[in-house]
């Protein structure tokens, strides 16, 4: 693991960032964990988790997904993170899909852990109340694309390719991409996708809406380190009533989401960053908020 700042101010560089790297090993010395498979990098309020075996196109094996849910929790505990950064090692792989090396010995008893993992993992990136923006790089294949769909949202590199091949291994995405692929774009078109396995480039899932936007592959990582640092400035408390409102409401019916919309507007209505950006308004001057 590495945790990387810079200099500026508001980065977790100098003593703070001493502090979070310390609590961070301490935390994974905790867990009995150390991460050989992902990067861990904080700067500037937003984390950046790389997946990091490009010799194995970032395929997620078991030892991966258990460091992956770590560094979530990581970025989810840890008050200087604002924005998150989910993206793969090298040119060619977000991530290639589960490790099939794995997946070609693993009992069925075994495979529903591995499902168990891997969605469990995923929930918690959903649920996280932070953004997590997916830098898809390259190949976002079978648990790669349910990766990247468990991010809130998703940018690709022109030459990105996108699928669910796992039915052309004689299997079905285990890692909550049948249920959310189909919420995404809607069962007929999740349907091709997981009966048919075929890969889309980049261009095609915008279309489909299941890629926010495509930038070239050299401004990729610079475009959305900007939209993330964005976010980081923002009104943190109001950002989070977003995800939760749309991420749970979206699951629940219309009364009980209205309700839960309400609810969390009036928790909003509490943060200094609220009374900032209204006062701000009426002073004619931009705001300044401070994430409480
Ligand atoms: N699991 C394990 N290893 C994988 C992998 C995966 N999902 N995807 C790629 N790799 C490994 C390859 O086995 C190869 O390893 P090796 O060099 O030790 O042989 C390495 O990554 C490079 O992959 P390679 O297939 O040689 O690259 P390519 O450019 O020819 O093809 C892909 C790229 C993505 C089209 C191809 O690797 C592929 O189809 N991967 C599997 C995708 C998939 O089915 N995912 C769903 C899994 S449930």
């Amino acid at each position: 693991m590495s945790v990387a700042s810079n200099e500026n101010p508001g980065s977790s560089s100098g003593v703070v960032g001493d502090r979070l790297a310390s609590w961070l090993s301490l935390t994974l010395e905790a867990l009995h964990m150390e991460f050989a498979n992902v990067l861990y990098a904080v700067d500037a309020g937003v984390c950046t988790i790389t997946v990091n075996r490009p010799d194995k196109l970032n395929a997620l094996n078991q030892a991966t997904i258990a460091e992956l849910a770590v560094a979530f929790a990581s970025a989810r505990a840890e008050a200087l993170v604002r924005a998150v950064i989910l993206t793969g090692a090298g040119a060619k792989a977000f991530v290639a899909g589960a490790d099939i090396s794995e997946l070609a010995h693993a009992s069925p008893s075994q495979c529903r852990d591995l499902s168990q993992a891997g969605q469990r993992m995923m929930r918690a990136i959903e649920v996280l109340g932070k953004p997590v923006l997916a830098a898809i790089n390259g190949f976002a294949l079978g648990g790669g694309l349910e990766l990247a769909l468990s991010c809130h949202l998703r940018f690709a590199a022109e030459h990105a390719q996108i699928g669910l091949p796992e039915v052309t291994l004689g299997v079905l995405p285990g890692f909550g991409g049948t249920q959310r692929l189909s919420r995404l774009i809607g069962r007929a078109r999740a349907l091709e996708f997981c009966l048919f396995g075929e890969r889309v480039p980049a261009a095609r899932a915008q279309e489909l809406g299941l890629i926010n936007r495509v930038y070239p592959a050299a401004d990729l990582a610079s475009e959305v380190r900007k939209l993330a640092e964005r976010l980081a400035q923002g009104p943190s408390q109001a950002i989070r009533g977003i995800l939760d409102a749309v991420v749970q409401g979206s699951e629940c019916g219309l009364d009980q989401a209205l309700e839960l919309e309400t609810q969390i507007f009036g928790l909003v209505a509490a943060s200094a960053d609220k009374a900032e950006g209204t006062q701000a308004f009426l002073e004619k001057r931009p705001a300044i908020f401070r994430g409480v």
